[in-house]
């Protein structure tokens, strides 16, 4: 008798999981996304770039940010050797800096402690800095074929509804149930191809709004639609919804008509990043009317969601020692935050409305 593998509440035995690769793979071969700029070969230093740049963004944004990255740092010796701005620079607008930071010390690592040799398995991709499970998973798969899941939220989505897996996908330790259930899966073969077709397919046939699951080339194994309860996967408590904070922005210039930033603190929120003077304030009506618009710039952070409020102030003189006034072609020498961008055009249109004098 085939060995059967308990997975959640629908079991696959071994003939299962061969038709579901060998449907997966084909489907993949014919209508995978191909043609996305990473997937030109399997340079484990492409797919470490490309990974962290879509962990918080989307496909389509980072096509193109992914070939500036590699246009300007092909190599991992490249990025080693290349000055933290540049690689600032490269990531402004994705956001979540802290990745580009990361990406950084990681090929310092694997250059200038590893010799220029990748770590090849899965454990020890994970000692890299910002490598965390999913992206050592995928640098494991797609470089060096080691049959691992990359589990991401594509992978939560579409396996529990594939296999009618109940555990909430907010709990940590969920990560460690889908991984036994879908270890199992993965193709000993094309690990990494099976891994990129399961993102595919959670991005088309099994994206999270509007699924079109009667027509997916895998729609025979999916236990969820057969039962018509695929609206409820997966699981999902609720989050914490993020923390409203209320800050004021000073907007004030010099004769010169430069602007006042100020660097914020190394650590923190925006870590070292220039911005317009930030402080926290009770609520708006702590303003007393001195906000320069109707409606506050806002920013959501994972935790927190800033609102802020122009207001002009002089600067008092002497300046900060994390103060400046800086020119716009200072300005565009630095990497700013999307913040700081966000603020800049409040600005620009309040001057285009005559509301604000230079
Ligand atoms: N999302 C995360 N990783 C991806 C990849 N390698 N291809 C397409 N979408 C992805």
């Amino acid at each position: 008798m085939a060995s059967v593998i308990m997975v959640g509440m629908e079991e696959w035995n071994q003939a299962t999981i061969a038709a579901f690769r060998q449907d997966l793979l084909s489907w993949y071969d014919q209508e995978g996304r191909s043609e996305l700029p990473w997937r030109r070969d399997t340079d484990p230093y492409r797919v470490l770039v490309s990974e962290l740049m879509l962990q918080q963004t989307r496909v389509e944004t980072v096509k193109d940010y992914f070939v500036r990255f590699m246009t300007a740092l092909p190599t991992v010796q490249d990025l080693a050797a290349a000055p933290e701005d540049q690689v600032l620079k490269l990531w402004e607008g994705l956001g979540y800096y802290s990745r580009a930071r990361n990406l950084h010390k990681a090929a310092k690592v694997v250059v200038d402690e590893l010799d220029g040799h990748w770590p090849a398995s899965y454990d020890d991709l994970l000692t890299l800095p910002g490598v965390g499970p999913y992206t050592a998973a995928a640098i494991a798969s797609i470089s060096f074929g080691e049959v691992v899941p990359a589990i991401d939220g594509n992978f939560f989505r579409v396996f529990s509804r594939l296999l009618k897996i109940d555990a909430d996908i907010a709990q940590p330790k969920t990560r460690k149930i889908f991984y036994q259930a879908i270890a199992p899966i993965v193709d000993p073969e094309r690990p990494g191809d099976f891994n990129q077709a399961i993102m595919d397919l959670g991005s088309t046939y099994m994206k999270a709004d509007q699924p079109d699951s009667a027509h997916s080339p895998v729609k025979a194994y999916n236990a969820a639609y057969r039962d018509g309860v695929e609206d409820a996967y997966p699981v999902k408590s609720k989050k914490k919804k993020p923390v409203r904070q209320v800050y004021q922005a000073q907007v004030a210039y010099d004769e010169q008509g430069r602007l006042l930033y100020e660097q914020r603190p190394a650590q923190g929120l925006l870590a070292n990043f220039w911005t317009l003077p930030l402080r926290p304030v009770d609520s708006v009506e702590a303003l007393a009317g001195q906000q320069l618009t109707t409606k506050p710039v806002t920013h959501v952070f994972t935790h927190r969601k800033w609102e802020i409020w122009l207001v002009a102030l002089p600067a008092t003189e002497p300046l900060a020692a994390n103060q400046a006034f800086l020119s716009p072609a200072e300005q565009a020498a630095l990497s700013l935050p999307t913040l700081q961008h966000k603020l800049l055009k409040k600005i620009d249109e309040l001057v285009a409305a005559g509301s604000l004098f230079l």
